[in-house]
């Protein structure tokens, strides 16, 4: 029997607030340092855009924390119908880059979901601010041992290896990682002169990048 593939369709969007606490590592803290982070630039007013913003948790932290100058995108139309509402959210596959420059982009737990991963980093680094700040979080490639770290997360939070299992297989092709080195080879590359780990739990890390040069 063929196995449907993951979707962020209605069910997903239905429960993704569950499913981000159950499977996805430091979710709550990674939503936090990025609010911390942001605290610590000197900019007025900075013009944000969450990428794959989802449900948009990360858009209300940001509201909560007295940012109004909020963008989200998302594909899912889904998603979108469920998210936070207090700010311009944006359904497109493609980063809208008619919306920028941004100060601030974050795309957490999204770029691993983008088969033109790289083109869609190119669009995002086209569209940031000379002096802003770029955060991914990503589910990287990682060794067996690695991996099983993660699934006892999930386990952790009473999945079971069936579920664990047919989660792995549904994600088949949909989810697919990259190296670490990857993403510090492609920030390079886009003129980041500071890229930094700011957080890392088992195969998610989390890159914090700045400081572009203006030509490169
Ligand atoms: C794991 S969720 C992201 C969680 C979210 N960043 C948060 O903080 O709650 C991944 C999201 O990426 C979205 N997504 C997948 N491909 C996308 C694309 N090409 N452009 C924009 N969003 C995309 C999915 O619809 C989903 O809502």
């Amino acid at each position: 029997m063929s196995i449907k593939k993951w979707q962020f369709d209605a069910t997903a969007a239905e429960n993704f607030a569950a499913i981000a606490e159950r499977e996805i590592p430091d979710y709550h803290r990674v939503i936090d340092q990025c609010i911390r982070l942001i605290n610590k630039l000197d900019i007025q007013d900075p013009k944000i855009i969450d990428v794959g913003s989802a449900t948009g948790a990360t858009l209300y932290a940001l509201h909560q924390a007295g940012y109004t100058n909020l963008y989200g995108v998302d594909s899912s139309a889904e998603m979108l119908s469920r998210s936070f509402d207090q700010a311009t959210l944006i359904q497109s596959e493609d980063f809208p880059a008619e919306h920028g420059p941004f100060d601030v982009i974050i795309a957490n737990w999204v770029l691993h979901f983008i088969p033109e991963r790289e083109a869609y980093l190119q669009s995002i680094c086209d569209s940031l601010a000379s002096d802003g700040v770029l955060i991914i979080t990503e589910k990287v490639s990682g060794s067996e041992l690695a991996n099983d770290l993660y699934y006892d997360f999930k386990r952790k939070n009473g999945m079971t290896e069936v579920q664990i299992e047919e989660k792995k297989q549904r994600l088949e092709g949909v989810l697919t990682t990259f190296p670490v080195d990857w993403y510090f080879q492609n920030l390079k590359q886009h003129g980041f002169q500071s890229i930094d780990i700011i957080n890392a739990n088992a195969v998610f890390v989390t890159f914090l990048a700045s400081q572009r040069k203006t030509s490169i």
